[in-house]
């Protein structure tokens, strides 16, 4: 398992790197498809893999409350169970704890809450947290953090911070103590720089971080209600004392603008909602910017959602896909959700040749000035 960077862009920090894993390899910058339960939401794997997905997102918090750990031992991790054979990260809990589980109490040991399905009590610790994530045999490990809301002050973001470098150690000895393997090799670990919007504290995680030495480091604490311009800061504050020789991860971002000024930012790897989540409630994205596709200007419409749809969607016109929405049919949703999938997998792998080629900048500047033209 390792990252090689193969290329930094001339005028920006974007950067093209390949990234092994025990499932596969990752060549980023990189998109990763949400799959919260263990697959994506409306998609059957094969139309993932056809989706050209190269990695998927699950949820420690979500698949430990529901089916249970002792269901995806029995299929051997969640490879097994969710039947899909590429990598997969993990994301630890913590964030999902604070979004949404009730009574949260966060002390040295862990946090404290009632769940968000049946309300019982449970505790997260990082310890546990690196077990279960153990047993789902994820590819890419997230360390447990504490994810500060927005706003927060000073004082806040730094005992939290200290609090998220305390843990990050306690991952790292439950890891060292217990080795845990993933399929056909190591799990790789990747610590969460915290530090909201306080640029000294964003640049001592990253340092902390660093000097434990993971596998990967991602910026966390990002997107949590923030104006965009902060978010840009807080990456712009971190990513400068992260190594460059490996991978970097912006957590649960973003629009395809965003994502493209984060890549120009030097970072690799993202995860988002947004695609399948607005697909769900009739959004596609397409390269003149998003469509309502319930809009009564598309009624007629004959043409594909986007000139660049994948001929899996291509082959219907936005009028039916318009008339599926309106009718509340399921096959909207997995339609919408698979072209805006397509979408932000295809944006990365023209950011990736772009910046072999070069001309990330041009590349960027174009996508955005065309994006942005009708709105
Ligand atoms: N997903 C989005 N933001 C975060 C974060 O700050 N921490 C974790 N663990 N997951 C996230």
């Amino acid at each position: 398992m390792s990252f090689t960077l193969l290329k930094t862009d001339s005028k920006t920090k974007a950067r093209r790197g390949r990234l092994v894993t025990p499932h596969g390899t990752i060549e980023t910058p990189i998109f990763m498809p949400v799959g919260t339960q263990g697959m994506v939401k409306t998609l059957h794997p094969e139309e993932v893999e056809l989706l050209g997905a190269q990695i998927i997102l699950g949820n420690t918090y979500h698949l430990n409350l529901r089916p249970g750990l002792d269901v995806i031992e029995k299929f051997g991790g969640l490879h097994g169970f969710s039947t899909w054979d590429k990598p997969i990260l993990t994301d630890s809990g913590g964030f999902q704890v604070w979004s949404l589980a009730k009574l949260r109490k966060i002390t040295e040991e862990g946090v404290r809450f009632s769940n968000h399905i049946d309300g019982a009590k449970m505790m997260f610790t990082p310890e546990f947290s690196m077990q279960i994530q153990s047993v789902l045999g994820s590819d890419i490990a997230m360390l447990f953090d504490e994810c500060p809301p927005y706003p927060c002050d000073e004082k806040y973001a730094t005992e939290s911070l200290e609090l998220t470098t305390r843990w990050a150690q306690r991952c790292k000895d439950w890891v060292v103590a217990n080795e845990p393997k993933s399929g056909n090799g190591k799990q790789m670990h990747f610590g969460i720089v915290q530090g909201s919007i306080y640029a000294d504290l964003r640049e001592r995680s990253a340092k902390e971080l660093v000097a434990m030495d993971f596998d990967g480091y991602a910026i966390g604490g990002v997107s949590v209600g923030e104006p965009e311009h902060e978010m840009f800061r807080a990456i712009e504050n971190a990513t400068p004392h992260l190594p460059a020789d490996k991978p970097r991860y912006a957590m649960g971002l973003g629009t395809p603008p965003q994502l493209l000024e984060m890549i120009g930012q030097g970072v690799d790897m993202f995860d988002c909602v947004l695609p399948t989540r607005v697909a769900r409630h009739g959004l596609a994205y397409t390269l003149d910017g998003p469509i309502h596709i319930k809009n009564k200007q598309f009624e007629f419409d004959e043409r594909p959602l986007c000139e660049t749809s994948h001929p899996h969607v291509a082959r219907f016109s936005r009028s039916f896909i318009r008339h599926l929405f309106r009718s509340k049919e399921l096959l909207s949703a997995r339609l919408l959700s698979f072209h805006n999938l397509h979408f932000f997998l295809g944006l990365m792998a023209d950011a990736r040749a772009a910046i072999e080629a070069d001309r990330f900048t041009e590349f960027k500047d174009a996508f955005n000035a065309r994006y942005h033209a009708k709105s």
